[in-house]
Formats: C-alpha cells, structure tokens, sequence
C-alpha cells in the first residue's frame, strides 16, 4: 500500500524502518509512526500539539460517537466479505480516533492513518498501536496507485486528485465536513451528486452544534449515496 515518497516504488517494512528496493529507506519513530515527507514538503505543519490535544479531550467526550458508527455504516458490505486483503486510509487522520474506531472494525484490513502533523501522528500511534500511522501531505500521499478500498477524509484535506490516484476501482471515498457542502474542492466525480445530510437537525441534541455532510462516491465516479 505504501510507496517511497522519494522514487515512487512499493515500500515495505523490514524491523525498525521501511525501505523500497531502491535503499531508500524511513525510520520508524519509537512511538510507531513513520516519517515520510515529500522533499521541499513546504512549510504546512499540520496542528500544533495544543490543538491535538483539545480535539482529542472533545472526542472523547462522544459527541462525535455517532459519526464514527456512520462512517463505519458506510463501509461497502462488499467490502467486508474478504476477498484478499482490504486496506483503509484516513487522510488528515489527528490524532487516529476516526482511524482507530474504523480499524476496530475491519479486522484484518490494513489501515493507514496520515497527517502532516508529527505531533498529531505521534499522539496517536501511541494511543493506538494496532494501527499504522504515517506523517506526510494530502497533496502527494505516500501511497501506491489503485491500493486503497476506502479512503476517509473527516474535517481535514483531500485533494481530489490523490484520492482518485489511490483509490481502486470500485473504492469507496467517504468525506464529513463542517458545512452544506464538503470542504476543499473534491472533483464532482469523486463526490455524489446527492450527499446525505448528517446527523439529522435536532434542538438539544450536541450534534446539532456542527451541521456536517457525510457523502460517499464510488472512486469511479457513480454516485455511492446510499
Ligand atoms: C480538523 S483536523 C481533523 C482530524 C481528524 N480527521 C478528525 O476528524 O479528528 C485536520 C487535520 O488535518 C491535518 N492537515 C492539515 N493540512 C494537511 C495536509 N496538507 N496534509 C495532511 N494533513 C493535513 C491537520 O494536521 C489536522 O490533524
Ligand atoms: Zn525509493
């Protein structure tokens, strides 16, 4: 699933490190994660730990419990019948609570997180060991051609592009966003034409406080509302 960001060949991990056939090879950090910037990756560092840290109080309070078991309703049933191995990558992943509450439920699929945030990436390969976590961009993901059956943007970047790249036929793409209308741009064929509203308005309820949309589209342009 994992491609070297500096010659674009499959990546593999031999003990403490990643390495491609090339040599090139990537450290992994004692927390878990590993590092693999894009060369002249830029300036965007991602959310600083004092941010990490505030989301990750929110989350635990629950209010988002309910998303997550959306996104997890979401997972093509086809999906699910293994067929080989299935592999999941959350992008702009923080600190892995989606990652990880998706993981939990895909036994046996390989599951990447990936944010450009050490910080944010370090804080959840602690938290969440089972899971894979890398540091790098949305924007050139370390991450091989038509290798991934679900791809997961919550609340973070995606870059249409990629997601396209990454995705196999048939992928799933699953977006939440704050707003009427997901965030960043993601190309109409990446993206339904009839996105179902989520959660349901409701006075009193803390979901209310943030009006998200949830959508999902097949990788292949065919609208995945279901
Ligand atoms: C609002 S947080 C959402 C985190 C997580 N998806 C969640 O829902 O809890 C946005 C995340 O996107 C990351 N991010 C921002 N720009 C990025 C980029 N260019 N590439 C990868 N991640 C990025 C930030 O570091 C941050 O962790
Ligand atoms: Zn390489």
């Amino acid at each position: 699933m994992l491609r070297c960001p500096v010659c674009r060949l499959s990546l593999a991990r031999q003990g403490k490190r990643y390495r491609c056939v090339r040599g090139h090879s990537f450290d992994v950090a004692r927390s878990g994660y590993v590092n693999l910037p894009r060369s002249g990756s830029g300036r965007c560092r991602g959310d600083a730990l004092a941010m990490v840290r505030r989301r990750r109080a929110f989350l635990e309070t629950g209010h988002y419990r309910p998303l997550l078991e959306e996104l997890k309703r979401r997972v093509p049933p086809s999906h699910l019948a293994q067929h080989g191995l299935r592999s999941l990558l959350d992008v702009g992943c923080g600190e892995g609570y989606f990652t990880a509450g998706l993981a939990e439920a895909l036994a046996g699929w390989e599951v990447w997180g990936i944010d450009i945030s050490r910080d944010a990436v370090d804080v959840a390969a602690r938290r969440h060991p089972e899971v894979n976590f890398a540091v790098a961009a949305a924007r050139d993901l370390p991450i091989l051609d038509a290798s991934v059956d679900v791809a997961v943007s919550t609340f973070g970047p995606h870059e249409p592009g990629e997601l396209r790249r990454v995705l196999r036929p048939g992928g799933r793409l699953l977006v939440a966003s704050p707003g009427a209308r997901p965030a960043g741009g993601a190309s109409e064929n990446a993206l339904p034409r009839r996105p179902a509203a989520w959660p349901p308005s409701g006075r009193g309820s803390p979901r209310r406080l943030d009006p998200l949309i949830i959508s999902a589209g097949e990788a292949n342009g065919t609208d995945g509302t279901e």
